[in-house]
């Protein structure tokens, strides 16, 4: 089964896109993972860092964008009628293959518009209304927020080892879903104190995630760990390593990774040319700061499996 891994951060800026494309490029480039990139944000900077705004434009014109899956899924639970005629989407027709030429890297284009948050508060309301007679609108509400995303990526999930979300700034409705989706986020940040802030302020609200799936044995919401991207001109600075400090003191030493990614220009100017800085400048700091966060990435899910079998062990022999 695929593990699927939201990248996450309540503040823009701090590096959610870079990681997702570049983590992604070197589990398919490097560790030959058959990997998914969806592109969650609206800003559709994870599209614009694997293809050119001409292929953009191209597969927005042909349908091959999330939007038309959130639409399907919204209508799909609204129980609107289905119109016989009407074409059915399917995540596998609309993913584009080996993307950047890279063998086993695919993208699920995003889209600047994935769905009009009134009329999905609207069809919640009347779904809540005239199905669910005996659940609030708060449970409809939250029985379609663990199914959207969920359901969007189920019929894919065995043919990837990874499928990574990148996540849109903030925490919108499709942010939740991708969380709840996920077995485990990512939480890339800036040692800066209002990233830290940003930090914080999702941990709080995953905490209320987490109590209100509580009973749910399908959602596991757990942190992978806190990667720090490093801004220009403070790399060697004490204060830096005060702010990271800070975080470690919140949260196991074990979920903050030691790859720290510096600040390049390479990665910034990879974004000109469509494709992340692994491939275009694979032996710049930052491109090798990315190979590094994949493999430190690869052995936390190897520790984190480790765990959870002897768990379910434990409770085996807890049952004879
Ligand atoms: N380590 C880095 N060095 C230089 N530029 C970076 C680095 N990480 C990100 N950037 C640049 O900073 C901007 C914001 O990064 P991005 O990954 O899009 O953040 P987010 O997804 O959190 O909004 C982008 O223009 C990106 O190219
Ligand atoms: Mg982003």
């Amino acid at each position: 089964m695929g593990n699927v891994i939201a990248t996450v951060n309540m503040k823009g800026g701090v590096g959610k896109t870079t990681l997702t494309v570049n983590i992604a490029t070197c589990l398919a480039k490097i560790h030959r993972k058959k990997v998914l990139v969806v592109d969650l944000d609206t800003q559709i900077s994870a599209t614009l860092s694997m293809i050119s705004p001409a292929e953009f434009a191209k597969c927005r014109k042909e349908k091959r964008t999330l939007r038309h899956l959130v639409s399907q899924a919204i209508a799909r639970y609204g129980a609107q009628v289905e119109d016989p005629e009407k074409k059915v989407y399917q995540i596998k027709d609309i993913v584009i293959p080996h993307v950047c030429q890279v063998q086993g890297l695919d993208l699920l284009v995003g889209d600047i518009d994935l769905y009009d948050e009134f009329l999905v508060s609207e069809m919640l309301y009347n779904r809540s209304l005239l199905y669910e007679q005996k659940q609030s609108f708060q449970q409809t509400w939250s029985n379609f927020e663990q199914t959207l995303i969920q359901g969007i990526l189920a019929p894919a999930i065995q043919n990837y080892d990874f499928i990574i979300l990148d996540c849109a700034p903030g925490y919108n409705l499709i942010t939740r879903s991708s969380i709840v989706a996920s077995d485990y986020y990512l939480m890339p940040a800036r040692p800066e104190p209002l990233s830290v802030v940003g930090i914080q302020l999702l941990e709080r609200r995953i905490e209320k995630l987490r109590e209100i799936y509580r009973d749910d044995k399908s959602v596991n919401i757990q942190l992978l760990g806190i990667v720090f991207s490093l801004s220009a001109g403070f790399t060697l600075s004490r204060y830096y390593d005060k702010v990271m400090d800070r975080v470690s003191n919140d949260f196991s030493s074990t979920k903050i990774f030691k790859t720290k990614i510096p600040n390049d220009v390479n990665i910034a100017k990879a974004v000109d040319d469509f494709i992340p800085v692994s491939l275009s400048k694979p032996n710049s700091s930052g491109a090798k700061a990315f190979a590094e966060a994949t493999v430190e990435l690869l052995k936390k899910l190897e520790v984190s499996l480790g765990m959870k079998e002897q768990t379910s062990r434990l409770s085996l022999v807890d049952l004879e």
